[in-house]
């Protein structure tokens, strides 16, 4: 029986969605967000580039930890042929992978993965790291499921790397340092995955950034929320109530005026496990 998860809040106290998905209010709104997502063309791209740092072959066992609804398990299988282990720690997100026809598919928590040390060619976790409560033991946990000179494949955002055209600039770092510090678990990790995997004595690593630019303003509001951040951080102490209004206004005022802008870099972050001599 799986131990149960910690509390759905980080050291701040504040939750973040994917960190414990069926505890939403509306879990089924978490599959739609990863959908309206995955369906963005900058999203299509960095996928399956991540997929070609497995370098996977045909009838390879290949895991993703934190797989969500399963998507990019059934395309690494239809693009190479490989097998697919999808775990999540939501069986929302499982119940959806195994109708989006992922076989393999179980609930499991990636800070115990319950399987052999070697089991698998290669393993990725996509946008999970920034999320879980000790990123440190989930990534060793992926690799000593992973056999000697097997690959494994990091993706997230850095959210350090964030910036937001509104007037007051001062204001948008106030609020975008919320969102990193405090908003997520390890919302600036993503940049340091490299240093992390050559710690751990893996070679043949690979970093690529790639920034998204959102200036389509509903796709900010409605899929990542931005607009209600500085609300949020004011509930929360984080911010003086009155600079989280004049926030919206300045982002409506950018976004009636056509110069809505937010960016953040993702990092893609594969390597390659020693081989003990
Ligand atoms: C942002 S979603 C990414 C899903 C998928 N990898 C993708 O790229 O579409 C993060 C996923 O990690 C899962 N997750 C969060 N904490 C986890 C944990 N400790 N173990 C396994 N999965 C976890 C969530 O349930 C969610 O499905």
């Amino acid at each position: 029986m799986q131990e149960p998860l910690r509390a759905p809040v980080n050291d701040h106290g504040v939750a973040h969605g994917f960190t414990s998905v069926d505890a939403q209010p509306r879990p089924a709104d978490w599959v739609q967000i990863l959908d309206r997502l995955s369906a963005e063309p900058f999203y299509v791209a960095y996928k399956q580039r991540l997929q070609e740092f497995l370098r996977a072959e045909a009838g390879g066992l290949f895991l993703e930890v934190g797989a969500g609804t399963g998507d990019a398990a059934v395309s690494l299988r239809s693009r190479y042929g490989a097998e697919v282990v999808a775990v999540d720690s939501s069986l929302t997100m499982i119940a959806q992978a195994r109708s989006r026809g992922v076989v393999h598919a179980a609930v499991a928590d990636g800070h115990r993965l319950p399987f052999r040390a070697g089991q698998f060619e290669g393993a990725w976790a996509d946008r999970v790291l920034q999320h879980v409560t000790e990123p440190l033991r989930v990534l060793d946990e992926l690799l000593r499921v992973v056999r000697p000179g097997g690959r494994v494949a990091l993706a997230d955002p850095d959210y350090d790397t964030q910036v937001l055209d509104i007037d007051d600039q001062e204001l948008a770092r106030r609020v975008l340092r919320f969102r990193v510090d405090v908003a997520l678990r390890n919302g600036s990790l993503a940049h340091r995955h490299a240093g992390l995997l050559a710690a751990r004595g893996l070679h043949d690593i690979t970093v690529e950034a790639r920034t998204l630019a959102v200036r389509d303003p509903s796709a900010a509001e409605n899929v990542m929320g931005l607009r209600t951040w500085a609300h949020t951080a004011a509930a929360r102490g984080y911010l003086d109530p009155m600079d989280a209004d004049q926030f919206v206004n300045q982002f409506d005022d950018a976004v009636h005026e056509g110069r809505f802008m937010y960016a953040v870099t993702f990092f893609l972050t594969g390597g390659t496990l020693p081989v003990p001599s």
